[in-house]
């Protein structure tokens, strides 16, 4: 019987057990995996670690997609390596994951049949090389802002994951930077390559931090068990005052009519994304979906033989450690 079970099934014992944990949380301290927690509380947790785990998954394949066609040795070499970051990351969140008591492999196939969801940003496709260099700068940019206070969530195996994601993600941002700025100095038609690419990012990429504050009914919960830090428009907007001067600084425009400094408010303002076009990717009809997770189930069934194998190894590296120990 776990932890959990035993609070659902005495009520009386719970109640020592929620005020340590109330008085856990209003310490700021972290919750540990082996400390009792609410069924909610262990359930959004595995809701979203499982989520963002998945998210840098399939996050390699969009990318991934241009590692052959990369334009130079250099080029290829940073792009493979900033892959593999998004693979080590999975790894490290689907480990915090297990620690609440759910697998690895449940995770996989929950993401292969569609029951656990992914960001809708990887839903899109990378049509020019210039989307390299868009996506380390917005959407590796809007995770950094999304995941900086995560480094502080409630849950320590989650939280010190954050951080060692979190310093790569920087880098990750810095390279596809340093790409556009490459192109935005080279011909006229590499910078309409860049512009393009930003138009077709730029709504995804605000659409990333989840749906407006007043449409995010689980957000209020998650913040009072200090697993979100900051709302989905606190975010938003922090993520906009931080891409236009970088924008101006690069020589790139966002298609928005309404982005502009608010002197008054001391940010910019902006326009909305097109919450409909995200609820049709969350729904899965967005451009790439059926794609990404074909990709992905074809990949894990690939790899049985991999897992079959190590299996087999590591049952027989038990059994001759049994009959050494017998001996
Ligand atoms: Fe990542
Ligand atoms: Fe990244």
């Amino acid at each position: 019987m776990t932890a959990t079970d035993t609070a659902a099934t005495d009520t009386a014992a719970t109640d020592p057990l929620q005020a340590g944990f109330d008085t856990t949380i209003g310490h700021g301290d972290r919750i540990e995996p082996r400390d009792w927690m609410p069924d909610g509380y262990r359930r959004t947790l595995v809701r979203q670690i499982a989520q963002h785990a998945h998210s840098e998954i399939i996050g390699m394949q969009p990318e991934g997609a241009w590692i052959g066609r990369a334009p130079s040795l250099r080029r290829k070499a940073i792009l493979l390596a900033k892959v593999q970051d998004e693979a080590g990351h999975g790894l490290y969140l689907y480990s915090a994951c297990e620690t609440l008591g759910v697998s690895r492999g449940e995770l996989t196939e929950k993401l292969i049949s569609g029951a656990q969801k992914y960001s809708s940003i990887f839903n899109y496709p990378t049509l020019s090389y210039a989307d390299v260099g868009t996506i380390g700068w917005l959407v590796d940019g809007a995770a950094i802002c999304n995941q900086v206070p995560l480094c502080r969530t409630s849950f320590g195996p989650y939280g010190r994951a954050m951080i060692r994601i979190c310093k790569e993600e920087s880098f990750h941002q810095r390279q596809g930077y340093e790409l556009l700025m490459t192109m935005m100095q080279g011909t006229d038609e590499q910078r309409a390559m860049v512009q393009e690419s930003v138009n077709r990012f730029w709504w995804p990429a605000l659409m990333m931090f989840g749906p407006p504050d007043d449409e995010s009914p689980n957000s209020a919960q998650s913040m009072a068990w200090g697993i979100k830090r900051n709302s989905n428009d606190d975010l938003r907007q922090r993520f906009v005052d931080m891409s236009v001067p970088q924008a101006a600084a690069l020589g790139v425009t966002f298609p928005d009519p309404e982005l502009r400094w608010n002197d008054e408010r001391g940010h910019h303002d902006f326009g909305q994304p097109d919450w409909d076009e995200f609820m049709q990717v969350v729904k899965g009809n967005g451009p790439c979906n059926t794609q990404r997770i074909a990709h992905r189930r074809k990949a894990h069934e690939d790899g049985a033989w991999v897992r079959e194998a190590a299996t087999a190894y590591a049952a027989k590296q038990a059994s001759v450690a049994t009959a050494g120990g017998a001996a």
